[in-house]
Protein backbone atom coordinates (compact mmCIF):
# COMPACT_ATOMS: atom_id res chain seq x y z
CA UNK A 1 0.00 0.00 0.00
CA UNK A 2 1.02 3.51 -0.87
CA UNK A 3 2.61 4.79 2.43
CA UNK A 4 1.69 8.46 0.83
CA UNK A 5 -1.91 7.30 0.71
CA UNK A 6 -3.64 10.65 0.57
CA UNK A 7 -7.02 9.50 1.32
CA UNK A 8 -6.30 8.95 4.71
CA UNK A 9 -5.20 12.59 4.90
CA UNK A 10 -7.52 14.33 7.71
CA UNK A 11 -7.60 17.73 7.43
CA UNK A 12 -7.91 19.46 11.25
CA UNK A 13 -6.99 22.78 10.97
CA UNK A 14 -7.68 25.95 8.33
CA UNK A 15 -5.45 28.70 8.26
CA UNK A 16 -7.69 30.44 5.55
CA UNK A 17 -6.23 32.24 2.40
CA UNK A 18 -2.91 33.23 2.77
CA UNK A 19 0.05 34.09 0.04
CA UNK A 20 3.29 33.05 -0.75
CA UNK A 21 5.25 33.53 2.96
CA UNK A 22 8.39 35.53 0.99
CA UNK A 23 6.37 37.01 -1.86
CA UNK A 24 7.38 40.42 -0.54
CA UNK A 25 5.67 42.76 -2.38
CA UNK A 26 7.82 46.27 -3.98
CA UNK A 27 4.87 48.47 -4.24
CA UNK A 28 1.39 48.49 -3.13
CA UNK A 29 -0.16 49.65 -6.86
CA UNK A 30 -3.40 47.95 -7.81
CA UNK A 31 -2.07 46.17 -10.93
CA UNK A 32 0.34 44.60 -8.45
CA UNK A 33 -2.30 43.61 -5.31
CA UNK A 34 -4.53 42.32 -8.46
CA UNK A 35 -1.99 40.38 -9.29
CA UNK A 36 -0.90 38.73 -5.64
CA UNK A 37 -1.14 34.68 -5.55
CA UNK A 38 -3.44 33.14 -2.46
CA UNK A 39 -3.53 29.82 -1.82
CA UNK A 40 -6.10 27.74 0.59
CA UNK A 41 -3.70 27.14 3.74
CA UNK A 42 -5.13 23.70 4.87
CA UNK A 43 -3.26 21.03 7.41
CA UNK A 44 -4.07 17.57 7.50
CA UNK A 45 -2.80 14.96 9.40
CA UNK A 46 -2.18 11.24 7.62
CA UNK A 47 -3.63 7.98 10.02
CA UNK A 48 -1.58 5.84 7.73
CA UNK A 49 1.83 7.47 8.21
CA UNK A 50 1.35 9.63 11.28
CA UNK A 51 2.72 12.80 8.91
CA UNK A 52 1.49 16.42 9.38
CA UNK A 53 1.45 18.22 6.01
CA UNK A 54 -0.13 21.04 3.90
CA UNK A 55 -3.18 19.66 2.01
CA UNK A 56 -2.33 20.91 -1.14
CA UNK A 57 1.10 22.11 -1.37
CA UNK A 58 2.07 24.81 -3.67
CA UNK A 59 4.64 24.20 -6.99
CA UNK A 60 7.97 24.66 -5.62
CA UNK A 61 8.73 26.67 -9.01
CA UNK A 62 6.70 28.97 -7.83
CA UNK A 63 8.36 29.30 -4.23
CA UNK A 64 12.17 28.65 -5.06
CA UNK A 65 13.19 31.40 -7.46
CA UNK A 66 16.13 33.81 -8.23
CA UNK A 67 14.15 36.20 -5.67
CA UNK A 68 14.10 33.78 -3.02
CA UNK A 69 14.76 36.73 0.23
CA UNK A 70 15.45 34.49 3.09
CA UNK A 71 19.52 34.62 3.79
CA UNK A 72 20.50 32.06 6.69
CA UNK A 73 23.68 33.89 7.17
CA UNK A 74 22.31 37.19 8.54
CA UNK A 75 21.51 35.61 11.98
CA UNK A 76 24.35 35.39 14.40
CA UNK A 77 22.21 32.98 15.97
CA UNK A 78 22.38 30.61 12.87
CA UNK A 79 25.82 31.70 11.83
CA UNK A 80 27.20 29.87 15.26
CA UNK A 81 24.45 27.32 15.39
CA UNK A 82 25.66 26.19 12.11
CA UNK A 83 29.45 26.21 12.92
CA UNK A 84 28.67 24.02 15.64
CA UNK A 85 26.69 21.48 14.10
CA UNK A 86 29.16 21.71 11.00
CA UNK A 87 32.36 21.21 14.37
CA UNK A 88 29.67 18.28 15.61
CA UNK A 89 29.15 16.21 12.67
CA UNK A 90 32.79 16.40 11.10
CA UNK A 91 34.07 15.14 15.06
CA UNK A 92 31.39 12.28 14.85
CA UNK A 93 31.33 11.30 11.57
CA UNK A 94 34.57 12.00 9.96
CA UNK A 95 33.00 13.05 6.57
CA UNK A 96 35.47 12.46 2.94
CA UNK A 97 32.62 13.80 1.01
CA UNK A 98 29.83 16.11 2.09
CA UNK A 99 27.02 17.38 0.49
CA UNK A 100 24.11 20.02 1.79
CA UNK A 101 21.10 20.04 -0.16
CA UNK A 102 19.14 23.39 0.27
CA UNK A 103 22.78 25.33 1.16
CA UNK A 104 21.51 28.84 1.20
CA UNK A 105 23.84 31.23 1.17
CA UNK A 106 26.77 28.59 2.34
CA UNK A 107 26.45 29.46 5.91
CA UNK A 108 26.88 25.73 6.73
CA UNK A 109 29.03 24.58 4.17
CA UNK A 110 31.99 27.45 4.49
CA UNK A 111 33.17 25.35 7.88
CA UNK A 112 34.27 22.42 5.77
CA UNK A 113 37.47 22.06 3.25
CA UNK A 114 35.84 23.42 -0.22
CA UNK A 115 37.41 20.42 -2.28
CA UNK A 116 35.56 17.99 0.08
CA UNK A 117 31.96 19.40 0.01
CA UNK A 118 29.06 20.06 -3.07
CA UNK A 119 25.99 22.42 -2.84
CA UNK A 120 22.40 22.12 -4.13
CA UNK A 121 20.48 25.10 -4.29
CA UNK A 122 17.67 25.52 -6.93
CA UNK A 123 17.47 29.47 -5.78
CA UNK A 124 20.28 30.99 -8.96
CA UNK A 125 20.40 34.05 -6.06
CA UNK A 126 21.53 32.17 -3.24
CA UNK A 127 23.22 29.76 -6.02
CA UNK A 128 25.14 32.45 -7.21
CA UNK A 129 26.86 32.87 -3.92
CA UNK A 130 28.46 29.56 -3.39
CA UNK A 131 29.37 29.10 -6.84
CA UNK A 132 32.35 31.47 -5.94
CA UNK A 133 33.62 29.29 -3.17
CA UNK A 134 32.62 25.16 -3.79
CA UNK A 135 31.14 22.90 -6.23
CA UNK A 136 27.21 24.08 -6.53
CA UNK A 137 24.63 22.43 -8.68
CA UNK A 138 21.81 25.40 -8.99
CA UNK A 139 18.74 23.07 -9.46
CA UNK A 140 15.75 21.08 -7.40
CA UNK A 141 16.87 17.86 -6.10
CA UNK A 142 15.57 14.71 -7.04
CA UNK A 143 16.70 11.50 -8.73
CA UNK A 144 18.44 12.20 -11.94
CA UNK A 145 20.17 14.92 -9.50
CA UNK A 146 21.92 12.29 -8.09
CA UNK A 147 22.53 10.48 -11.12
CA UNK A 148 24.05 13.06 -12.61
CA UNK A 149 26.09 13.75 -9.17
CA UNK A 150 27.33 10.16 -9.36
CA UNK A 151 28.18 9.97 -12.69
CA UNK A 152 29.99 13.77 -12.98
CA UNK A 153 32.00 13.06 -9.32
CA UNK A 154 32.43 9.40 -9.47
CA UNK A 155 31.63 9.07 -5.84
CA UNK A 156 29.51 8.55 -2.73
CA UNK A 157 28.77 11.14 -0.09
CA UNK A 158 29.27 10.30 3.49
CA UNK A 159 27.46 12.91 5.05
CA UNK A 160 24.31 14.41 3.60
CA UNK A 161 23.18 17.83 5.35
CA UNK A 162 20.11 19.43 4.60
CA UNK A 163 18.39 22.21 7.40
CA UNK A 164 15.03 23.74 6.58
CA UNK A 165 14.89 22.05 3.11
CA UNK A 166 13.95 18.51 3.29
CA UNK A 167 10.36 19.55 4.87
CA UNK A 168 9.84 22.05 1.95
CA UNK A 169 10.05 19.58 -1.12
CA UNK A 170 6.18 17.94 -1.43
CA UNK A 171 7.90 15.07 -3.34
CA UNK A 172 9.39 12.83 -0.18
CA UNK A 173 10.01 9.81 -3.09
CA UNK A 174 11.95 11.30 -5.23
CA UNK A 175 13.70 13.05 -2.43
CA UNK A 176 14.39 9.75 -0.51
CA UNK A 177 15.17 7.55 -3.08
CA UNK A 178 17.45 10.08 -4.30
CA UNK A 179 19.45 10.44 -1.38
CA UNK A 180 19.72 6.48 -0.85
CA UNK A 181 21.10 6.65 -4.14
CA UNK A 182 24.34 9.14 -3.57
CA UNK A 183 24.36 7.80 -0.21
CA UNK A 184 27.68 5.78 0.59
CA UNK A 185 26.94 2.62 2.85
CA UNK A 186 28.47 3.94 5.69
CA UNK A 187 26.99 7.53 5.01
CA UNK A 188 24.69 9.77 7.46
CA UNK A 189 21.93 11.84 6.23
CA UNK A 190 21.14 14.48 8.73
CA UNK A 191 18.15 16.77 8.44
CA UNK A 192 16.80 19.56 10.71
CA UNK A 193 12.99 21.27 10.72
CA UNK A 194 10.73 22.60 12.65
CA UNK A 195 9.29 20.09 15.49
CA UNK A 196 6.06 19.14 15.38
CA UNK A 197 6.45 18.14 19.19
CA UNK A 198 7.18 21.98 19.67
CA UNK A 199 4.49 23.17 17.51
CA UNK A 200 2.04 21.47 19.68
CA UNK A 201 3.68 22.36 22.78
CA UNK A 202 4.03 26.31 22.33
CA UNK A 203 0.90 26.24 19.78
CA UNK A 204 3.30 27.89 17.34
CA UNK A 205 0.70 27.35 14.33
CA UNK A 206 2.75 29.96 12.48
CA UNK A 207 4.98 27.40 11.59
CA UNK A 208 2.45 26.39 8.85
CA UNK A 209 3.18 28.18 5.80
CA UNK A 210 3.44 27.81 2.15
CA UNK A 211 7.12 26.76 2.59
CA UNK A 212 6.56 24.11 5.41
CA UNK A 213 4.91 21.60 3.22
CA UNK A 214 5.09 19.17 6.18
CA UNK A 215 5.87 19.70 10.03
CA UNK A 216 7.80 16.44 10.83
CA UNK A 217 7.86 14.35 14.07
CA UNK A 218 10.26 11.60 14.79
CA UNK A 219 7.33 9.31 14.38
CA UNK A 220 6.61 10.25 11.07
CA UNK A 221 10.27 10.38 9.54
CA UNK A 222 10.98 7.04 10.84
CA UNK A 223 7.86 5.27 8.77
CA UNK A 224 9.11 7.73 5.70
CA UNK A 225 12.64 6.71 5.18
CA UNK A 226 11.70 2.95 6.09
CA UNK A 227 10.17 2.85 2.46
CA UNK A 228 13.43 3.30 1.10
CA UNK A 229 16.15 1.07 2.32
CA UNK A 230 16.60 4.22 4.91
CA UNK A 231 16.68 4.05 8.88
CA UNK A 232 16.04 6.96 11.59
CA UNK A 233 18.79 6.16 14.50
CA UNK A 234 19.19 9.23 15.93
CA UNK A 235 17.38 12.15 16.95
CA UNK A 236 17.99 15.34 18.97
CA UNK A 237 16.54 18.67 19.72
CA UNK A 238 18.00 21.77 19.09
CA UNK A 239 17.02 25.14 19.79
CA UNK A 240 16.58 26.70 16.18
CA UNK A 241 13.95 28.07 14.37
CA UNK A 242 11.40 28.03 17.85
CA UNK A 243 12.55 24.29 18.22
CA UNK A 244 13.92 22.00 15.82
CA UNK A 245 14.97 18.29 15.45
CA UNK A 246 18.17 17.26 13.93
CA UNK A 247 17.31 13.35 12.48
CA UNK A 248 20.18 11.16 11.84
CA UNK A 249 19.28 8.63 9.25
CA UNK A 250 21.39 5.69 7.60
CA UNK A 251 21.27 3.11 5.58
CA UNK A 252 19.06 0.12 6.48
CA UNK A 253 22.14 -2.07 7.33
CA UNK A 254 24.82 0.28 7.91
CA UNK A 255 26.11 -0.09 11.44
CA UNK A 256 24.71 2.56 13.24
CA UNK A 257 22.71 1.61 16.22
CA UNK A 258 19.85 3.16 17.12
CA UNK A 259 20.21 5.90 20.31
CA UNK A 260 18.19 5.61 23.62
CA UNK A 261 17.76 9.25 22.47
CA UNK A 262 16.39 8.26 19.64
CA UNK A 263 13.20 6.05 21.74
CA UNK A 264 13.13 8.85 24.16
CA UNK A 265 11.83 10.77 21.26
CA UNK A 266 9.86 8.82 20.26
CA UNK A 267 7.87 7.61 23.41
CA UNK A 268 7.57 11.68 24.29
CA UNK A 269 5.84 11.97 21.18
CA UNK A 270 3.77 9.37 21.41
CA UNK A 271 2.84 10.57 25.20
CA UNK A 272 1.65 13.56 23.52
CA UNK A 273 -0.49 11.35 21.00
CA UNK A 274 1.14 12.55 17.68
CA UNK A 275 -0.01 9.36 16.57
CA UNK A 276 -3.89 10.20 16.67
CA UNK A 277 -5.64 12.70 15.20
CA UNK A 278 -7.81 13.64 18.63
CA UNK A 279 -4.37 15.54 19.74
CA UNK A 280 -4.73 18.02 16.63
CA UNK A 281 -8.15 18.65 16.79
CA UNK A 282 -7.79 19.84 20.08
CA UNK A 283 -4.39 21.87 18.59
CA UNK A 284 -7.04 23.64 16.29
CA UNK A 285 -9.13 24.43 18.82
CA UNK A 286 -6.01 25.88 20.85
CA UNK A 287 -4.79 27.83 17.40
CA UNK A 288 -8.29 29.42 17.20
CA UNK A 289 -8.45 31.05 20.58
CA UNK A 290 -5.19 32.01 19.98
CA UNK A 291 -5.82 34.16 17.05
CA UNK A 292 -9.01 35.92 19.26
CA UNK A 293 -6.78 36.77 22.15
CA UNK A 294 -4.21 38.28 19.72
CA UNK A 295 -6.97 40.26 17.94
CA UNK A 296 -8.65 41.72 21.04
CA UNK A 297 -5.01 42.53 22.38
CA UNK A 298 -4.00 44.61 19.85
CA UNK A 299 -7.56 46.01 19.48
CA UNK A 300 -7.10 46.85 23.18
CA UNK A 301 -4.06 48.77 22.54
CA UNK A 302 -4.77 50.82 19.67
CA UNK A 303 -7.90 52.07 21.44
CA UNK A 304 -5.52 53.26 23.89
CA UNK A 305 -3.81 54.94 21.37
CA UNK A 306 -0.89 52.99 21.35
CA UNK A 307 1.89 52.42 19.04
CA UNK A 308 2.47 48.76 17.77
CA UNK A 309 4.85 47.53 15.09
CA UNK A 310 5.84 44.09 14.49
CA UNK A 311 9.60 43.00 14.59
CA UNK A 312 10.94 40.48 11.97
CA UNK A 313 9.35 40.32 8.85
CA UNK A 314 9.49 36.15 8.99
CA UNK A 315 7.19 33.83 7.02
CA UNK A 316 5.85 32.92 10.43
CA UNK A 317 4.16 36.05 10.98
CA UNK A 318 2.90 36.30 7.65
CA UNK A 319 1.01 33.17 8.69
CA UNK A 320 -0.50 34.80 11.78
CA UNK A 321 -0.93 38.02 10.29
CA UNK A 322 -3.02 37.02 7.38
CA UNK A 323 -5.00 34.17 9.55
CA UNK A 324 -5.71 36.92 12.15
CA UNK A 325 -6.58 39.73 9.48
CA UNK A 326 -4.01 41.82 11.19
CA UNK A 327 -3.45 45.28 8.80
CA UNK A 328 -2.23 48.36 8.74
CA UNK A 329 -5.59 49.20 11.15
CA UNK A 330 -3.52 47.18 14.12
CA UNK A 331 0.31 47.24 13.43
CA UNK A 332 1.99 50.65 11.82
CA UNK A 333 4.77 48.68 9.90
CA UNK A 334 7.66 45.97 10.68
CA UNK A 335 10.90 46.11 11.11
CA UNK A 336 13.49 43.66 9.76
CA UNK A 337 17.82 43.53 9.39
CA UNK A 338 17.42 42.19 5.91
CA UNK A 339 18.68 44.72 3.76
CA UNK A 340 16.59 43.09 0.44
CA UNK A 341 12.97 43.30 2.37
CA UNK A 342 13.40 47.02 3.73
CA UNK A 343 11.14 48.89 1.39
CA UNK A 344 9.17 46.11 0.56
CA UNK A 345 5.38 45.31 1.89
CA UNK A 346 4.26 42.09 3.60
CA UNK A 347 2.73 38.92 1.32
CA UNK A 348 -1.42 39.68 1.96
CA UNK A 349 -1.82 42.38 4.65
CA UNK A 350 0.91 44.54 3.20
CA UNK A 351 2.53 46.37 6.06
CA UNK A 352 5.62 48.07 5.15
CA UNK A 353 8.76 46.94 6.03
CA UNK A 354 11.67 49.52 6.99
CA UNK A 355 14.91 49.32 8.77
CA UNK A 356 15.61 48.66 12.69
CA UNK A 357 17.38 51.85 13.03
CA UNK A 358 14.48 53.76 11.41
CA UNK A 359 11.12 51.83 12.92
CA UNK A 360 12.45 51.35 16.46
CA UNK A 361 11.96 54.36 17.71
CA UNK A 362 10.66 56.51 20.71
CA UNK A 363 7.11 56.85 19.67
CA UNK A 364 7.35 52.72 19.56
CA UNK A 365 5.24 51.60 22.79
CA UNK A 366 5.35 47.52 21.76
CA UNK A 367 6.41 45.46 19.21
CA UNK A 368 4.98 42.48 18.03
CA UNK A 369 7.67 39.48 18.03
CA UNK A 370 7.09 38.16 14.39
CA UNK A 371 10.74 37.08 15.23
CA UNK A 372 9.93 35.29 18.27
CA UNK A 373 12.70 32.25 17.81
CA UNK A 374 15.03 35.24 18.30
CA UNK A 375 13.62 36.32 21.50
CA UNK A 376 16.77 36.15 23.08
CA UNK A 377 18.96 38.04 20.40
CA UNK A 378 16.30 40.26 20.55
CA UNK A 379 16.36 41.23 23.75
CA UNK A 380 20.08 41.49 24.16
CA UNK A 381 19.64 44.03 21.04
CA UNK A 382 16.76 46.17 22.24
CA UNK A 383 18.02 46.73 25.60
CA UNK A 384 17.46 50.26 25.42
CA UNK A 385 13.76 49.98 23.91
CA UNK A 386 12.84 47.64 26.81
CA UNK A 387 14.64 50.35 29.49
CA UNK A 388 12.62 53.15 28.59
CA UNK A 389 9.16 51.37 28.76
CA UNK A 390 9.04 49.65 25.49
CA UNK A 391 7.45 45.84 25.39
CA UNK A 392 6.90 42.85 22.74
CA UNK A 393 3.85 41.13 22.37
CA UNK A 394 4.34 37.51 21.89
CA UNK A 395 1.65 34.69 20.79
CA UNK A 396 3.95 31.85 21.57
CA UNK A 397 3.19 29.92 23.76
CA UNK A 398 0.31 32.08 24.64
CA UNK A 399 -0.84 35.51 23.95
CA UNK A 400 0.92 37.98 26.06
CA UNK A 401 3.36 41.06 26.79
CA UNK A 402 6.79 40.76 27.56
CA UNK A 403 9.65 43.12 28.72
CA UNK A 404 12.32 40.06 29.94
P1 LIG B 1 13.49 33.51 10.35
O1 LIG B 1 13.95 33.17 11.70
O2 LIG B 1 14.18 32.91 9.20
O3 LIG B 1 11.98 33.15 10.35
P2 LIG B 1 11.04 32.70 9.13
O4 LIG B 1 11.59 31.39 8.66
O5 LIG B 1 9.69 32.60 9.77
O6 LIG B 1 11.11 33.78 8.11
O7 LIG B 1 13.50 35.10 10.11
C1 LIG B 1 13.92 36.01 11.02
C2 LIG B 1 13.72 37.38 10.42
O8 LIG B 1 13.85 38.34 11.45
C3 LIG B 1 14.75 37.74 9.36
O9 LIG B 1 14.12 38.40 8.29
C4 LIG B 1 15.69 38.70 10.07
C5 LIG B 1 14.80 39.32 11.10
N1 LIG B 1 15.52 39.74 12.31
C6 LIG B 1 15.55 41.10 12.63
O10 LIG B 1 15.00 41.94 11.92
N2 LIG B 1 16.22 41.48 13.76
C7 LIG B 1 16.85 40.58 14.56
O11 LIG B 1 17.45 40.98 15.57
C8 LIG B 1 16.79 39.20 14.22
C9 LIG B 1 17.45 38.19 15.08
C10 LIG B 1 16.11 38.82 13.08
Amino acid sequence: MDIFNLTMNKVFLNLGKQPLANSFLTNVKKKTLDQEFFYNLKICFNTKNFLVSIQKPVNPKKQYTDKYAHRASESKTMRSAFKLVAKKLHKRFKPKKIMEIGSNDGVFLKNFDKKSVIAVEPCKNLAKITKKRFKTYDEFWNLKLSKKIIKQKKEKIDLIFSANTISHIPNLKETFMGINNILSDKGVLVIEDPSLQKVIKNNSYDQFYDEHVYVFSAIAIQNIVKNYGLRLFDVEQISTHGGSNRYYICKNNSKHKNTLRLKHNLISEKFLKLNTIESYKKFAKRVLSSKLRLVKLLRKLKKNNKKIISYGATYKSTTVFNFCKIDTRLIDYVTDTTVNKQGKYTPGMHLKIIAPNEGINNHVDYAFLGAWNFKKEIFQKEKMFLKRGGKFITHVPKVMIIDK
